[in-house]
């Protein structure tokens, strides 16, 4: 069968092969063989094929982070999951080949639906339904605070927090995109820039920010931690910018705030997290199948057009998805 290896660390059009591998065989106990129906390019694919990602694998290496297949053979003793059924790849799996064989333990059907759109729950809804549960307790009619709120994450995680009661402000570095995530449901959206804590505090009508969330980082940071109140919490969860979270030393002294990172690679390796991951796949699943969740697509591509697909995901326009099996 086809899949997409990374052979050296660099640019996508050099370092990227497809190559026949083994079939995965018959599943074990515990096991189920999926054929992979739709798996996307997330910046974490490309992150990983330029050598520049927290953890890199060993290479030759299949590639491929997240997905959605069918199922095509169930192990012995696997009697939540049968053939036909369509689950997710789980995480870091090696999604861009026709078939993969996975531990189905937390895995379980996922309701119909656009199967490009569920091919990215995995990564980003998953990731913006965690920043929302794994730092504060929120509680409905709570503030919560994002930035780079058009990313995935944030298209995420507006419709995320609206099912949990939570109220948003998105922030986005685009006035042109303030209408867009309005209609999305964000309750409130600003546009970065050095008055952002003053906006916030308006918008808000100066009720406390239970958490901020910040995809960007640089000044940003400050931003959002000058919006906070004494002793709130702030996630970085990326750093698009590429500036350094600039943070006042005086100020976390003297408001005794709290700066964490977050990245869902670690939260998956706690024990007990991927039976957790499974219940977020069950809340997160009927948001995507109802089109509450709906993340831009740029392009649909079998795996021999890679090397398209991979400069047209590299251009962050949109996510571009192969279909290792043809169009589902
Ligand atoms: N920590 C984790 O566990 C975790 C999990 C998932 C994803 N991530 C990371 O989150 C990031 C976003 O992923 P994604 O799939 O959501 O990406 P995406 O959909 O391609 O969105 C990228 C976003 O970054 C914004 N952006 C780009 N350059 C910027 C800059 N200089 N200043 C401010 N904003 C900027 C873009 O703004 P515009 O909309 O204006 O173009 C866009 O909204 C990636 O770095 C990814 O690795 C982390």
């Amino acid at each position: 069968m086809r899949g997409l290896q990374l052979t050296a660390y660099g640019e996508a059009a050099d370092v990227v092969r497809l190559v026949d591998v083994p079939d995965p065989g018959a599943p074990g106990p515990g096991e189920v063989v999926l054929a992979v129906e739709a798996s996307p390019v997330d910046p974490t694919d490309l992150y990983i094929i330029a050598g520049v990602y927290g953890e890199l694998p060993p290479l030759p290496h299949l590639l491929g982070c997240e997905g959605v297949g069918r199922v095509t053979a169930v192990g012995p003793d696997v009697g939540h999951l049968k053939p036909g059924d369509l689950t997710v790849v789980p995480p870091l799996s090696n999604a861009w080949v026709e078939r993969v064989k996975v531990s189905a333990f937390w895995l379980r059907p996922l309701p119909d639906g656009d199967v490009d759109q569920l091919s990215l729950l995995g990564i980003n809804p998953a990731t913006a339904a965690l920043l929302l549960s794994e730092f504060v307790t929120l509680n409905a009619g709570d503030w919560v605070v994002v930035t780079a709120a058009n990313s995935a994450v944030g298209r995420s995680l507006i419709p995320i927090a609206r099912s949990r009661g939570i109220r948003t402000v998105t922030v986005v570095r685009r006035p042109e995109l303030v209408e867009e995530l309005r209609e999305l449901g964000s309750d409130k959206v600003l546009v970065d820039g050095p008055d952002l804590a003053v906006g916030i505090a308006d918008a808000t009508g100066g009720a406390e920010i239970a958490l901020a969330l910040d995809g960007v980082g640089g000044e940003t940071t400050q931003r959002l931690l000058d919006a906070l109140p004494v002793y709130g919490t702030l996630v970085l969860w990326s750093g698009m910018s590429g500036q350094p979270a600039a943070v006042s030393a005086p100020h976390l002294i003297f408001t005794g705030q709290t700066v964490r990172g977050f990245w869902i690679v670690n939260w998956l390796k706690v024990p007990g997290n991927p039976e957790r991951f499974g219940k977020i796949c069950e809340e997160l699943a009927p948001l995507i199948a109802s089109g509450a969740i709906s993340l831009p697509i740029a392009g649909t591509y079998g795996l021999e057009q890679y090397a398209e697909a991979l400069a047209v995901a590299a251009r962050y326009g949109g996510k571009v998805v192969f279909h290792p099996n043809g169009r589902p």
